[in-house]
């Protein structure tokens, strides 16, 4: 197949709509496009459609038991496709559109392939300008899981879509840097009323804890899932984020860490905090440190990480390290994310 390159920053312009327009047709016929969102890039098929939900699980390599987010262009429209609720307004009205996925209900009326047998459907409305429209264009919802080959972290910008996913899609659509750099916060609505958080990301549950009074954590977004544990958000199970090479966790201070690296041998990265780059200067070339930021700024390390997991990736190395994040605010996506891509692994070097 031979894939479409476009850029597309704004919607606005009439170069644009003409653009959006053709991609909006493509997806009705059944076709893929990915498209940018302010979480990651989406690889987006008619969620009316199972024939192009097939599509989609194929293109990823992503098994058929891993159910698909619906993107709309309104918050109300989920009321189409689901049984929404009180709390539901509620969400939307204070997070909507942006980084959440609310877990409703299903009417029955998006295919059994979108969402992988269950009775439920996943529904987003994105802020991003350019998802906005191409929703509204192509006058489906658009069923779109994050643009990376299964297992690998999620792309952050086109170029790193370009390397999964070029020749298994109709058409990607440039729209620059994602702003959030993680997956979307998926939550729950509970029959009891309370929610329930199953993947953290840019709405943090301090943020949820403003506008609803319960809200739990599932067990499998801070640990490993024990075996044979129900799994409330299929995704969860599976190697997640992961470059090829392993990554370690590093739980303790600069210094800790330093002590430890000194003993290690191979061709390693290792990913630090900006004000660290002297430290470890000594002990990494240059080309093998990865900044993903200044210590207290979440928002910034969000948005580098996968950026930074697949560029080092590429330069193909033994071990990659990273400290551990900590679990407030967003700090919680980060941990989520981490854990995943390092199957687990951290390394407690606290005395
Ligand atoms: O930010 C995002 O959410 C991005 C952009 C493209 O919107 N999408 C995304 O999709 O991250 P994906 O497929 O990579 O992750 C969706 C997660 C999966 O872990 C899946 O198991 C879970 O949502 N999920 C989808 N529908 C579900 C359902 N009905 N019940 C439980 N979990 C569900
Ligand atoms: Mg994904």
């Amino acid at each position: 197949m031979i894939t479409e390159f476009v850029t597309v920053t704004s919607p606005d312009s009439p170069d644009a709509q003409r653009k959006l327009a053709h991609a909006g047709q493509i997806l009705r016929d059944g076709g893929l496009v990915i498209f940018p969102t302010e979480t990651v890039y989406g690889l987006g098929g008619d969620a009316t459609n199972s024939a192009a939900a097939a599509a989609i699980y194929a293109a990823k390599g992503r098994p058929g038991d891993n159910p698909l987010i619906i993107h709309i262009a309104e918050p109300q429209d989920a009321a189409r496709y689901t049984y929404t609720c009180a709390l539901y307004d509620r969400l939307a009205r204070a997070f909507m559109p942006g980084p959440l996925t609310v877990i409703l209900r299903s009417r029955g009326c998006i295919p059994l392939t979108v969402r992988a047998g269950l009775d439920t459907v996943a529904v987003r409305c994105p802020s991003h300008p350019v998802a906005h429209a191409l929703i509204a264009a192509a006058g489906v919802p658009i069923a779109a899981p994050s643009a990376n080959l299964s297992g690998k972290p999620s792309p952050t910008c086109a170029a790193h879509v370009r390397d999964d996913m070029n020749g298994r899609v109709d058409m990607i659509i440039d729209g620059g840097e994602a702003q959030v750099g993680l997956e979307s916060t998926i939550v729950k609505i509970e029959d009891d009323g309370s929610l329930l958080l199953l993947r953290p990301g840019g709405i943090t549950v301090e943020d949820l804890r403003q506008v609803v009074d319960h809200v739990k954590i599932a067990p499998a977004v801070t640990a490993k899932l024990a075996e044979g544990e129900k799994v409330l958000s299929p995704g969860m199970k599976y190697r997640h984020y992961a470059p090829t090479a392993p990554v370690y966790l590093l739980n303790g201070s600069e210094e800790e860490r330093f002590a430890y690296l000194e003993k290690t041998s191979g061709k390693c990265a290792l990913l630090c905090y900006n004000d660290e780059k002297d430290t470890f200067s000594k002990l990494f070339a240059e080309n093998d440190l990865y900044l993903i930021g200044t210590r207290q700024n979440l928002r910034e390390q969000a948005h580098r990480l996968f950026y930074v997991l697949r560029e080092a990736d590429k330069a193909g190395y033994d071990a990659i390290y990273a400290p551990l994040p900590p679990r407030e605010g967003l700090g919680l996506a980060l941990y989520n994310r981490m854990i995943r891509a390092a199957a687990y692994q951290i390394i407690d070097l606290h005395k």
